[in-house]
């Protein structure tokens, strides 16, 4: 693929809305942000990326169906585009460099402008060299709002990030080092959940969007404090609710909880059988508890899969304590590195293609479909949930299920940022 092709394709497509909407578009400025990440007394705040002078970024959204639009302006000393994770949007602003925009030069600036079909959690985060911007800050969440708005009191959103930090308090600088490239990526010394300030009362309820931000962290949660149901994973409601135990978010993935607050509310992470404290909401006082049942999400509007068109296999290859493969980075999919000019998958628009995810390595990835949420399958071929992330554990499978109905290029990838960096990421067109 040649840069002067998709260079040109998305100026002829964002050169209308940038004239028209000269005024009124809020900005979304990319800089260094310094800011208490590490405790406070023990440590100096940090120097980070962020934007519009927080970290993460502001929380940012729309109503379900409606238009949003941002400019995004780059104060960075390097270029940088955003991507509206788990968002079905236009293909031209889902912020690919090399494949749906170009960079966004420091000093430059470029409009965001799209509908979001889907009510419920996303995020947004840098697509240029992810695995360092990320890993400095530049990713914040993003919310459709539901039409009718579950019965809660307070929505809270739980960025979840981990951080490798040196000993003077500054984020290590030793992005895309070769050892965490080719193992389980770049993992922190201090995770965190970043929490806004909201006063709790016991017997409230409250729908928690819990954000794995992280580079490359599976994050295994504990919630404590609260009796609920988990109501919707990467921002899709589940028909039925489910239970809090076992929830486990890839790097990536999101789920919503919907509870009631029996006492100080924590978020733990959990690592062998070990739990450390992400964060907590403190609850003053006390009111009467609802006795109404946690209900379902109303769903999103979904194309009904047809009949397998294609079956597509995808082979993660490569790192470390693996067999060799024919890509020419550390990872691979299906024997190539990185993305090529052909891409992994044609399909025409509309067309239910079946995936079968093979993991041929010895780490866990978790793969990223853009512009579409697809079904993970069941033993029995059932359909299981919809997500935008799936995460695949070492030597193991996964068969998933898509309708592509959303035309472009659309990247496939690991979102162990590390591992994407290292190779593991491809495209599929859909025409
Ligand atoms: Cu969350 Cu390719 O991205
Ligand atoms: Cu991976």
């Amino acid at each position: 693929m040649k840069r002067r092709d998709f260079l040109w394709s998305t100026i002829a497509a964002t050169l209308a809305p940038r004239v028209s909407l000269a005024t009124g578009t809020p900005d979304l400025v990319a800089q260094t942000v310094t800011t208490q990440i590490l405790p406070e007394g023990s440590y100096p705040p940090s120097e980070l990326l962020g934007f519009n002078g927080s970290v993460p970024g502001p929380t940012l959204g729309v109503k379900q169906a409606e238009t949003f639009s941002i400019r995004l302006r780059n104060d960075l000393t390097e270029g940088t585009a955003v991507h509206w994770h788990g968002v079905r949007l236009r293909n031209d602003m889902d912020g690919v460099p090399m494949l749906t925009q170009d960079i966004v030069d420091p000093g430059a600036t470029f409009d965001y402008r799209f509908s979001a079909p889907d009510a419920g959690t996303f995020w947004y985060h840098s697509h240029y060299l992810s695995h360092e911007q990320v890993a400095r800050g530049l990713m914040g969440p993003f919310i459709v709002e539901e039409n009718e708005k579950p019965d809660v009191d307070h929505d809270i959103v739980a960025m979840l990030a981990d951080w490798r930090f040196d000993q003077t308090g500054a984020l290590a600088d030793d992005y895309g080092n070769m050892h965490d490239v080719a193992h389980a990526g770049r993992l922190g010394n201090y995770a965190k959940a970043f929490l806004p300030d909201v006063a709790l009362q016991k017997g409230q309820r409250i729908r928690l969007r819990l954000i794995n931000a992280s580079v490359d962290r599976v994050m295994p949660l504990e919630l404590r404090g609260i009796d609920g149901k988990v109501v919707a994973l990467d921002g899709m409601p589940l028909a039925t609710p489910r239970d809090m135990t076992g929830l486990v978010l890839a790097p990536a993935q999101r789920a919503d909880v919907i509870a009631d607050v029996s006492d100080t509310v924590e978020i733990l992470l959990v690592s062998n059988s070990d739990t450390f404290a992400l964060g907590a909401l403190m609850i003053d006082g006390q009111v009467p508890k609802r006795s109404s049942p946690v209900a379902p999400l109303p769903p999103n509007m979904f194309a009904v899969p047809d009949k397998v068109s294609q079956h597509l296999t995808l082979k993660m290859q490569g790192g470390a304590m693996a067999r060799g493969h024919g890509g020419d980075n550390i990872w691979a999919f299906n024997d190539n590195s990185d993305l090529q000019s052909a891409p992994f998958g044609t399909l025409s628009r509309g067309e239910t293609v079946r995936i079968t995810l093979v993991n041929d390595t010895a780490f866990a990835h978790g793969i990223h479909l853009h512009g579409h949420h697809f079904y993970e399958l069941a033993e029995d071929d059932s359909l299981g949930d919809l997500r935008d992330t799936t995460l695949v554990q070492a030597g193991a499978k996964r068969d998933i299920l898509c309708v592509f109905d959303n035309r472009g290029r659309w990247m496939l990838h690991c979102h162990m940022l590390s591992h994407s960096v290292g190779g593991m990421k491809t495209w599929v067109q859909v025409d």
